[in-house]
């Protein structure tokens, strides 16, 4: 190979193009596209701080750059930035710098608007065509959005400032810079000539943008959420943000399932919507049902003047029957190339009987716990939205069709009523609530009667996982080898940081002790995700589009490909897994994480994970889908209780992970931190064996989210590994050290006590063997087939850090010497560096005393990478649990008289109060003690 394999030129086009279809277009009163030469106003501090993703670990990409849009329309010469409004923000700024807050999920939701009055706007406005308003937000793990201003709603700074520019200005044009929708009622207020939702676009975000409003790009990205007018139009708010159970009584109707059947008139724009430059005709063609399978026929055609691409979407609209229905279920989706002023494009979508099934989980169909099709009538729908569409075919079943028949598994404990449609004369929907099917039985019932059986060890042989590779011996004969001891310590992962992988990784699994890496096991990686690698060590790496960019995008083909970029990333970092995507519904608009999620629609969701799983496993690394499942609110988001009926757990929160491993073969799930209907998510055997592994076949591994909690609901704990490991969830995520079982898990004491086998745990590590050996950490280790990562590795890549902090320090003849804590800055991706001078040659010690913020929840993450010039020495990462003062030390072996120390902060939050060098011993008096010995000899 001689071309650069991996070329971080080619991946960001094609990011850059994946932001510019994942555009939504809302509003264009024939602004857009703006005109070349055209003059423009800029407002919105957001200029200076463009958001490329969330807060929390899902977006914590070190990247070497981020292309705002202010920076995308500097260097675009066909357009004119307004100067002198440019060099009054350029001013206001130096003021008002970016407020970053203080430790984890602190950072505000929004940032100080810079008041704009009448007559700044006035005066911008005479020597400006357009104005174009940049309004951001962030939100992210462990901080939900709210129901205020600066988070779902706009500021009053916000408000004057669209009031004064669009008063001044005959044309202006509003960029969201967000991760989940906001509310849009100010679009009545104010005369606005665009509106766009431009997401949080990763580091090509700016220019994926520009190129919406330039034309390069036709605008193509369709809503993957239903906006209302009103946040107490969703119904899920009544029931969203608690902290300790959250019933999910509006069932299966989320998002445009419920608006499109029981409250239409809510609706600001629809699911599916968004505009384009061009127009298009959709034209139904054939609909044929062959008793398995419906395949609809469609042409799309390009009407307009301009090329442009479009979305196709087929919906069902299903009798009610007696379990009840959504008005609509978008079934399948596609894109349409680049068509060209008057170019069409035909399309088959195929759409079987398990995707027109509905749930039966009362029994009123007489197939309780079953997939069944009603009998009745399956209308389909053609468009280019949920409401916007034609009728392609109806098919007609005079009986009822059981399509799947399963067992309980994950009911409700808990009593409630759900609601459920009733059809009127008129067509519209009246709103019934019914009981839900509690649980009959509990999950341990079915655990118990289906105990796995001990694997025997073969006596007088022993094997390298090797041999399992090479067919020598099987999985089995392996894993019955190992001791107790060995098992114990193989379902627990290592991080974050671990020494044992790539510096700055979440997580790492597999040979973790010396005795399971003498069998042959090597050491697996895992890192955050969703959008890019994270490597808290502080080296570079690309950070993606949101997830709701992505999949307003609606194109497969360019998500995987995006992916495949990803892949060859990860596996250039020997990374065989990234900690994404991040596949939970859109359940409500508040959910902090939304931006790492796809959609309010769980076929949306799935058909982008698999995509994206795809694109990775081109390159023999993966992906973990998280957060399985129901991970809807970050608000007490360990300890809450998540009840659902059946139902809504298998056709809205599950399908998308269903999908993700019948149709992509994931290979890797993480479970979240809270619970549903009566266990934790980790410790939950229906859904981590019955249905993900028994049901849909998933032979990969499960690993538990960081530090999570084990056993029922409410009564949790962090070590209560023995609930964790007898559900299937492999690996606990994670213990400092595994053979020291430094979380104090109970996995010894439940062997010992027989509430645990040494059957459930060889389960366990078999899963976890059998993942490992078919990664590239494999082959990497035995040197095999690994031409790729030789490749990879003889490339040069850009890890070096800006410095943002420079201290001297020197060391003289008393071989101790202070650096003054005040002056290290450890503010969230900060980079300290001391030059060191010492006054001999040596090895050294580096004494740090450092604890955790007050302010921080006991899940905040915060790294420290300690560099020597550019070898990372060591990475400390404290969690917001360890709020004593903690004093680390770290050996500095065989040190020159000068080198660098670099202190790299990837968090905010850490407290130190001391930290010094000093000499263990002398080189010079080394060399002296030897010459003398030499001389004595
Ligand atoms: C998050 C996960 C993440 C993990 C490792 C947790 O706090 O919920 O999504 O992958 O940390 O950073």
């Amino acid at each position: 190979m001689s071309s650069k394999v991996f070329d971080t030129e080619k991946f960001a086009k094609v990011a850059r193009r994946a932001v510019a279809e994942g555009v939504v277009l809302l509003e264009n009163d024939g602004v857009l596209p703006l005109q070349a030469g055209c003059n423009i106003a800029l407002f919105g501090r957001s200029q200076f701080n463009y958001y490329k993703s969330g807060t929390g670990s899902g977006g914590m990409v070190n990247t070497k750059y981020v292309i705002g849009v202010r920076e995308a329309l500097e260097v675009d010469e066909r357009f004119n930035l307004n100067k002198d409004l440019k060099a009054t923000y350029d001013e206001w700024i130096k003021e008002n710098p970016f407020d970053a807050g203080v430790g984890w999920a602190s950072e505000p939701w929004f940032q100080k608007e810079m008041p704009v009055s009448a007559e700044l706007a006035a005066k911008a406005a005479q020597t400006s065509d357009v104005a174009v308003v940049l309004i951001g937000r962030t939100a992210g793990e462990d901080q939900d959005n709210s129901v205020s201003q600066g988070s779902y709603l706009l500021t009053d700074d916000e408000h004057e400032m669209l009031k004064n520019v669009t008063e001044a200005f005959e044309k202006t044009i509003v960029l969201l810079n967000v991760g989940n929708i906001i509310d849009m009622n100010w679009m009545e207020k104010y005369n606005t000539s665009a509106v766009l939702y431009i997401w949080q676009g990763g580091q090509e975000g700016g220019l994926g943008a520009l190129d919406v409003i330039s034309g390069d790009v036709n605008p193509s990205g369709r809503l993957t959420d239903t906006i209302a007018k009103d946040i107490e139009d969703y119904p899920s708010t009544p029931n969203f943000g608690g902290k300790e159970t959250n019933i999910q009584r509006e069932d299966i109707y989320v998002g445009y399932r419920y608006f499109e059947t029981f409250a239409q008139d809510k609706v600001l724009y629809p699911f599916g919507y968004g505009l384009s430059y061009t127009t298009f005709d959709i034209e139904a063609g054939n609909c044929l049902y062959d008793g398995n399978k419906v395949t609809i026929s469609a042409k799309v055609t390009n009407t307009g003047d301009v090329a442009g691409q479009q979305v196709v979407q087929v919906y069902v609209s299903k009798d009610q029957g007696v379990l009840g229905n959504p008005a609509m279920e978008l079934v399948e989706f596609a894109k349409t190339k680049e068509l060209a002023p008057g170019e069409s494009q035909d399309f088959e979508f195929v759409i079987t009987n398990y995707q027109l099934s509905s749930f039966d989980d009362s029994g009123v169909t007489s197939h309780k716990n079953a997939y069944v099709m009603q009998a009745g009538v399956y209308e389909f729908y053609i468009g280019e939205n949920v409401r916007s569409n034609v009728e392609a075919g109806i098919v007609k079943l005079d009986e009822l069709k059981v399509i799947e028949q399963l067992s309980e598994a994950m009911a409700p404990v808990v009593k409630y009523t759900r609601i459920k449609p009733v059809k009127l004369a008129d067509g519209s929907f009246k709103t019934l609530y019914e009981d839900v099917p509690t649980a009959t039985v509990d999950s341990e019932k079915f655990r118990k009667e289906t105990l796995p059986t001990e694997m025997k060890k073969r006596e007088g042989k022993s094997f390298k996982l090797a041999d399992v590779l090479d067919k020598k011996c099987t999985m089995n004969d392996f894993v019955a080898q190992l001791s107790d001891e060995e098992l114990c310590c193989i379902v627990r992962g290592e991080g974050m940081s671990s020494p044992k992988v790539t510096p700055g990784c979440g997580g790492a699994y597999g040979g973790v002790t010396d005795s399971l890496l003498e069998k042959g096991i090597p050491v697996a990686c895992c890192s955050d995700g969703p959008s890019g690698i994270r490597m808290d060590s502080g080296k570079r790496a690309f950070a993606m589009p949101n997830g709701t960019c992505l999949a307003c995008a609606w194109n497969l083909e360019l998500v995987e490909e995006l992916y495949n970029w990803e892949g060859l990333e990860l596996r250039k970092n020997k990374i065989d897994c990234l900690l994404g995507p991040g596949m939970n519904i859109h359940r409500h608009p508040l959910n902090g994480r939304n931006f790492e999620y796809f959609s309010e629609d769980p076929f949306v969701t799935g058909k982008n994970a698999v995509a994206m799983l795809k694109g990775m496993h081109k390159y023999g690394v993966t992906g973990t889908i998280k957060h399985f499942c129901m991970n809807t609110q970050e608000t007490g988001r360990h300890t809450v209780e998540h009840v659902a009926s059946q139902r809504a757990i298998r056709e809205i929160y599950l399908k998308g992970y269903e999908m993700a491993v019948r149709e992509a073969g994931a290979h890797a799930v993480m479970t979240t931190y809270g619970s549903v209907n009566g266990y934790y998510t980790s410790s939950s055997y229906d859904l981590v064996t019955r249905i993900l592994r028994e049901e849909w076949g998933f032979d990969g591994i499960v690993m538990t989210d960081w530090w999570a909690k084990g056993g029922k609901s409410y009564h949790g704990n962090n070590s209560d590994m023995a609930a964790i490991v007898r559900a299937q969830n492999d690996l606990y995520m994670v213990t400092s050290c595994a053979e020291d079982n430094t979380n104090r898990d109970n996995t010894a004491e439940a062997l010992a006590d027989g509430s645990l086998s040494r059957a459930e745990l060889q389960r366990c590590a078999a899963n976890i063997c059998k993942w490992i050996m078919e990664k590239p950490v494999m082959n990497r280790y035995l040197e095999r087939d690994n031409d790729l990562d030789v490749q990879l590795a003889s490339e040069a890549d850009d890890d070096e850090l800006d410095f943002d902090k420079m201290i001297d320090l020197r060391i003289d003849e008393s071989g101790v010497a202070d650096i003054n804590p005040k002056e290290i800055k450890t503010a969230r991706n900060t980079t300290n560096m001391v030059t060191v001078s010492f006054k001999e040659r040596g090895d050294y010690k580096l004494s740090l005393t450092v604890r955790a913020a007050e302010n921080l929840s006991d899940l905040a993450q915060i790294p420290l990478s300690i560099f020597k010039d550019k070898e990372l020495v060591k990475m400390v990462t404290l969690t917001g649990a360890d709020k004593e003062w903690q004093t680390i030390e770290v050996p500095f072996v065989g040190c020159a008289m000068t080198f660098f120390l670099k202190l790299h902060f990837a968090q905010d939050g850490m407290e130190i109060n001391d930290i010094h060098f000093e000499l263990v011993k002398s080189r010079e008096e080394e060399f002296r003690l030897m010459f003398a010995r030499m001389g004595e000899e």
